[in-house]
């Protein structure tokens, strides 16, 4: 018994030198939005580490917040005959064609944190958490923080994106059931630091320094950071005389909360290409039984733990 054992395992050995049976690396595609945020900024290093872990070939696209630019980087995967395609859709509409032409391919279409307006047989499965459930969560802590009664600046993301649609939609779910409670004004930031600092100078300077805003809500910390630099230049004191409301659960929120200038943010989890490649793989290999959304859990964090979050996520 042991000879058979040994010379079975020489030759396995020598399969595995000379590469007989080794398995072929999984080419996967990934059409990323950009890095319009800190949150994107550590989700694509997240995707890119977990790929390496599982030596799978990451091919990695950045549509600079361009959609018409990620559907031609889609369409660049289709023809380089990738085993797999992730995206993370800018925008919500025009992906039809693009999902269609890469079904009549046979390559295998996944979504990542956003999601698309089309037909849900035209792609795997959607790895995400729930925008509208972030609007909502928002909006109720809030609510209670306020008693009901609040006016508020809106920062709203990128126009056309899963993220600002539903953000918004939820919030607005919530606080509609207060009277005292609405939005006085919104204004667009597309996700970025430089886009909040910007939609918070015209708000200072269109609604005589804030005086009747009670609190702003913003769809991503990277904005509510530059208002919170925006209302510092003028004089103002966010997390103070406004409450500052937001989602992603970034560090620098974090850092902001404990210098009391911010008061509450959603965190969406980015280390999810865990998830996410369990899903391909398990897919490629023979899985068929994926719910069409595998839905990733949010959690609320105000300043009583930010302390803890930051020692946990380190500098
Ligand atoms: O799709 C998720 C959103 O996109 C994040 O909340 C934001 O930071 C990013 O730009």
């Amino acid at each position: 018994m042991n000879f058979r054992r040994t010379a079975l395992a020489a030759v396995a050995a020598f399969a595995t030198l000379i590469g007989v049976g080794a398995a072929q690396a999984v080419t996967v595609g990934f059409a990323q939005v950009g890095s319009e945020s800190d949150w994107r900024t550590a989700f694509s290093a997240d995707m890119k580490a977990e790929a390496a872990r599982r030596g799978i070939n990451l091919s990695f696209a950045d549509a600079d917040n361009d959609a018409a630019r990620q559907r031609a980087q889609v369409v660049g995967f289709i023809d380089a005959h990738v085993d797999a395609i992730v995206i993370a859709p800018v925008v919500v509409t025009g992906w039809t064609e693009t999902l269609q032409k890469a079904r009549a391919a046979g390559v295998p279409v996944f979504l990542a944190d956003r999601a698309v307006d089309a037909d849900p047989s035209l792609f795997v499965a959607r790895i995400a958490a729930d925008f509208n459930l972030e609007g909502r969560l928002a909006g109720a802590w809030l609510a209670q923080a306020t008693r009901g009664s609040c006016g508020i600046l809106e920062l709203e993301g990128s126009a056309g994106s899963a993220p600002a649609i539903q953000r918004h939609k939820g919030f607005l779910a919530v606080i509609s059931q207060f009277p005292y409670m609405r939005i006085l004004r919104s204004a667009g930031g597309d996700f970025t630091n430089e886009g909040g600092r910007k939609a918070m100078e015209g708000f200072i300077r269109d609604d005589n320094g804030l005086k009747d805003v009670c609190a702003v809500w913003s769809h991503n910390d990277n904005m509510l950071l530059g208002a919170i630099a925006a209302m510092h230049a003028a004089g103002l004191h966010p997390g103070r005389g406004q409450i500052m409301v937001s989602v992603d659960g970034v560090p620098g929120i974090f850092k902001a909360m404990l210098a009391g200038d911010a008061n509450m943010s959603v965190e969406l989890k980015s280390d999810i290409g865990k998830y996410i490649f369990d899903v391909v793989e398990g897919y490629l290999g023979g899985r068929r039984d994926y719910p069409k959304w595998v839905l990733i859990p949010s959690a609320l964090h105000t300043p009583e733990d930010a302390a803890a979050v930051i020692a946990s996520h380190g500098p």
